[in-house]
């Protein structure tokens, strides 16, 4: 049985870092796991993304943004999502339409409307069957961030992590209104704590809604 599960949250909420133990969890329970990402997962989406991310590509348009986002969605949903799930596997996505919805909607105040349009166009209708919200304040997943970066000596802040503290505000709002329109599907993670901490909560979490019992 496939199932479409994607994983959201403000920069640095750690979600990206507890995609490994859920799909170990998951490959445990039987299931075969396929993880991926947005904006990337396939060639033609992560030449999309370095273009989104690339810190020279300030001044980019927000309607521009909008229109790369879901290119890259439509992309990587037929490369990469549908054929996983047509295969009866697991879909773990880090990042997927709810992230246009929060970063492109509440966060540079684009129409609801249009992002809905044009989700629909990249996505056809395809909806995650459960979605993951690491909830965590903005602050504390910023600084997590900078101290990965200077800790890994990697590239500097990308385009979105350079924008100021209001930005990820409303964006931290919009995934939190999102999750309260959307309580069957999406579930809000503590994303506080140490890492064993937040895994232990999305273990739970993800057995819980698909019915698994230990
Ligand atoms: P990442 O930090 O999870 O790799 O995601 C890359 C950035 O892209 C992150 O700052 C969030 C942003 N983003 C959007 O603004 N809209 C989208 O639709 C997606 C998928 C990501």
């Amino acid at each position: 049985m496939s199932i479409f599960i994607t994983l959201e949250g403000t920069e640095g909420c750690g979600k990206t870092t507890q995609i490994p133990a859920l799909a170990r969890l998951l490959e445990t329970q039987g299931y075969r796991v396929t993880c991926t990402r947005e904006p990337g997962g396939c060639n033609i989406a992560d030449a999309i993304r370095a273009i989104l991310l690339d810190p020279l590509s300030h001044g980019m348009a927000a309607r521009t943004e909008l229109l790369l986002y879901a290119a890259a969605r439509a992309q990587h949903i037929d490369d990469v999502i549908r054929p996983a799930l047509d295969r009866g596997e697991v879909v773990l996505c880090d990042r997927f339409a709810d992230a246009t919805r929060a970063y492109q909607g509440a966060g540079r105040g684009l129409d609801p409307g249009l992002i809905e349009t044009l989700n629909d166009i990249a996505t056809q209708k395809l909806e995650p069957d459960l979605t993951l919200l690491f909830d965590l304040p903005v602050e504390v997943g910023l600084s997590r961030a900078r101290q990965r970066q200077a800790a890994s000596d990697g590239p500097a802040e990308d385009r979105f992590e350079q924008e100021a503290l209001d930005f990820h505000h409303r964006i931290r709002e919009g995934y939190l209104r999102l999750a309260r329109e959307n309580d069957q599907r999406i579930r809000i993670v503590d994303a506080s704590g140490t890492i064993a901490q937040v895994a232990q909560r999305v273990e739970s979490t993800v057995l819980g809604q698909l019915g698994i019992t230990r």
